[in-house]
């Protein structure tokens, strides 16, 4: 059985991956903390700031196909202390495709729609990346590092949402937190994205590791909704009150980081090269509510985070 390294391994695309490659690798997750460990697969608490101890753990393992999934992902964040966000999202990502390189493994990178500056939206593979904050800018950078030491790396632009394995709300979490409780929700109606559903990226995802995708491509939901119209989607779909969805505008909110407004991407070359469409973002969220089963009441019960702010979720990452 071919072996798959997920780095971010805690985070929310990783952990939902892991869920997903039961039985078809054997998996091997990293995480800087390991605080969280999703079951079903080896788990190494690997610093991937550190390029040695990165080195040395992969010639550990020695992995066949590696999905780089970890990032620092906090925008604000990624603003303030850029030095920080590129020796994480950059150095990193070179240091893992360089082993790629030496051991003949593959690499998939997990990168942003963030890469766009947002004033068109429906950018596709073939339109020029223009970033418009430190954490995309990294983002794009590392793009170009794992290419150019392998020009088979496959390089997927995104967007997506799902069920945290940490105790961290995502966008749609802290959404449906919000309008479960009637609580006021303020969602970004100048902010338009194609997020996709954890589960149906994880399977992009691996479909086209399975067909020996390489390349830019980009993987997100065949129609598009500002995080406004993302917020009422949700209510419709979960059966709850809307009331307290405000729109309201990210210039509002004052961020450090300046925040891209459009950054649909248009997904006809994943759609050809996988032979099928793409769900709408509403079916995306249909998914949703169905894997959390048909108490999600329960579910919302379980979410942390309650009343506190979501930076993360927030943030038009
Ligand atoms: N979420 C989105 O909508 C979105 C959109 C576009 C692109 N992306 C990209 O998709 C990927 C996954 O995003 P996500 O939302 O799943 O991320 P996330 O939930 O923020 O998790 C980040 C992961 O990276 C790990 N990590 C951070 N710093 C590390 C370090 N120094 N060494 C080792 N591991 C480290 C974290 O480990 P610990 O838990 O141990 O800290 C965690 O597992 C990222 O590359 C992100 O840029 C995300």
């Amino acid at each position: 059985m071919a072996r798959l390294l997920i780095t971010g391994a805690t985070g929310l695309l990783g952990s939902n991956l892991i869920r997903q490659t039961a039985g078809s690798y054997e998996v091997i997750g990293w995480s800087r903390s390991c605080t969280a460990i999703p079951s079903g697969c080896a788990m190494d608490r690997v610093d991937l700031a550190n390029a040695e101890i990165t080195a040395r753990c992969l010639d550990e393992r020695r992995p066949d196909v590696i999905v780089h999934c970890a990032a620092m992902t906090d925008v604000e964040r990624c603003e303030r202390e850029p030095d920080v966000a590129h020796l994480m999202n950059v150095d990193a990502t070179r240091i893992l495709a360089q082993w790629c390189v030496q051991r003949g493994a593959r690499f998939v990178f997990i990168s942003t729609d963030s890469v766009f500056d947002g004033t068109c939206g429906h950018y596709s593979e073939d339109d020029l990346p223009a970033p418009v904050n430190e954490y995309a800018r990294t983002k794009l950078a590392a793009e170009a590092a794992a290419t150019g030491l392998l020009p088979d790396a496959l390089i997927l632009r995104t967007n997506f949402y799902g069920r945290n394995f940490k105790p961290k709300l995502s966008l749609a979490e802290w959404m449906l937190e919000k309008l479960a409780r009637g609580e006021r929700l303020p969602a970004f109606a100048d902010v338009r994205f194609n997020p996709l559903l954890t589960d149906h990226l994880g399977r992009i995802i691996l479909d086209l590791i399975a067909h020996g995708a390489k390349g830019v491509f980009h993987a997100a939901a065949r129609d598009e909704c500002s995080k406004y119209e993302f917020a009422l989607l949700i209510a419709k779909v979960f059966g709850l009150q809307a009331d307290e969805a405000r729109p309201e505008l990210v210039e509002d909110f004052g961020f450090k980081a300046q925040r891209p407004r459009n950054t649909t991407l248009a997904v006809g070359k994943l759609a050809h090269f996988l032979g099928r469409g793409m769900p709408s973002v509403e079916e995306g969220l249909q998914s949703f509510k169905q894997s959390l089963g048909i108490d999600y009441m329960d579910y919302l019960a379980t979410l942390k985070g309650s009343g506190s702010k979501a930076p993360q979720a927030l943030s038009a990452r």
